[in-house]
């Protein structure tokens, strides 16, 4: 079972405050949750707490300057805004907080926060009258115009001696509001079956046929659609991977044994399936037969094996007569749209998700992914991100799809 950040990358920002120790609790918290951890620091931060702390708790670079030449060419700011997905500034100070609203690009922070493609959370933590301040109110109202989420401040005693609000949350509380950020709930009740990973078809009790796909989007999918409320059952060739939080998995080998399991979950399970989605990157063919005893050398120097076909399995699901909304993959090396589009019709699907895999960067290996998604009414490009954050984006256009056209 994975945390429920699993796969998620954070970017953790310091402001100078001296909630900044509390900071290092959050990084940890977060990765205890299973998420991959970044921090960026503004200057005043680094009088707080050291980089060299955080750099230990989140096992990568700490990124404190904007004009480093050498911290710029490991992983530049833009990269950072572009890796992230989602950035949390804990503690947002009431000069941040300004910095933010202006729109300011003045430090490493602020120029992550500007260039960032993710949401932006803020953790306030300051003196109770400089959170009065209608200077600070103002600057808080505007952050909020641009849906930048909240997190606190609590009420209590603070290191001045003053009481009132202020106080940063607690980082426990700090990384229960991460998790709920990813929580969009926009498949509230519904059934989503999900395929993933590779088929393995055998050739004797010892040998197989198989491909290189890891199944790290099919899970990202069903980690998705579970984050936003679905009951979700993932049906999973062999991989290396942990099911998902919240996630029914049901593991399969061969794609006869996948197609099996996929009718049974979305025609014959009690409840009715709303959604398939088939990301599985199913083997075309199978040997017509599998040897019973393990096929021996011989002298000859080439062998022949003979194949059939496999079923299709997102045809056959969407081919009857009370079929989901099915959603279908094209993983294409060129005429990337064209090959989508015919994929839409031939196999009657309602959405393809089109990956060039032609890219190294992106697709079947990679963490990252670059997707167009594909309707009979339109094309919309989704740019490079996590395969996680490109799941949640998936997840929440299929939802959409779902309410427009039900
Ligand atoms: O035809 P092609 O394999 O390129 O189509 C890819 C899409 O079809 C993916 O969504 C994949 O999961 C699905 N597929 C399937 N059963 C097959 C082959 C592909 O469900 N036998």
């Amino acid at each position: 079972m994975t945390g429920k950040l699993t796969n998620r990358r954070i970017l953790v920002g310091v402001s100078g405050g001296i909630a900044a120790y509390k900071s290092a609790e959050l990084v940890r918290r977060l990765i205890d949750l299973g998420a991959e951890v970044r921090v960026a620091m503004t200057k005043a931060a680094q009088e707080f707490i050291t980089p060299l702390t955080l750099q230990a708790l989140s096992g990568k670079p700490v990124s404190t300057d904007l004009l480093n030449t050498e911290a710029e060419a490991a992983m530049g700011h833009i990269e950072l805004a572009r890796w992230a997905d989602l950035i949390v500034i804990a503690p947002a100070s009431a000069d941040i907080i300004s910095r933010l609203a202006k729109g300011a690009g003045d430090d490493i922070l602020t120029t992550i926060c500007l260039a960032r493609r993710c949401p932006l959370a803020i953790a306030p933590a300051m003196n109770q009258a400089m959170w009065h301040n209608s200077s600070t109110q103002e600057n808080l109202a505007t952050l909020q115009k641009h849906n930048i989420h909240q997190f606190g401040p609590d009420k209590g005693g603070q290191a001045c001696g003053d009481i009132g609000f202020g106080r940063m949350s607690e980082p426990d509380a700090l990384a229960q509001e991460v998790c709920k950020c990813f929580e969009t709930r926009a498949l509230e009740g519904k059934r989503v079956v999900i395929t993933a990973g590779p088929t393995r078809e055998a050739i004797d009790p010892v040998r197989y046929i198989s491909n290189y796909s890891s199944g790290k989007m099919g899970y990202a999918l069903a980690q998705a659609a579970a984050e936003a409320g679905a009951h979700t059952i993932l049906i999973s060739g062999p991989t290396a991977l942990a099911s998902p939080e919240h996630v029914k998995c049901i593991n399969v080998v061969s794609a006869e044994e996948m197609q099996e399991a996929c009718m049974n979950q979305v025609y014959e399970s009690q409840s009715p399936c709303d959604i398939f989605i088939a990301s599985a990157a199913v083997a075309d063919y199978r040997p017509i037969e599998i040897a019973k005893q393990k096929i021996k050398k011989n002298d000859q120097d080439t062998m022949m094996l003979e194949m059939v076909k496999n079923p299709d399995i997102v045809a056959t699901i969407a081919s009857q007569a009370n079929s989901p909304l099915v959603v279908g993959f094209a993983a294409e090396t060129q005429n990337l749209i064209e090959n989508a589009k015919s994929k839409l019709a031939k196999k009657q699907l309602d959405l393809v998700i089109a990956n060039d895999v032609s890219k190294t960067d992106i697709g079947f290996n990679s963490d990252n992914n670059a997707v167009t998604i594909i309707t009979k009414e339109a094309i919309t490009e989704m740019a490079e991100r996590s395969k996680s954050q490109v799941a949640t984006d998936i997840i929440d256009y299929v939802a959409t799809y779902l309410t427009k056209t039900n």
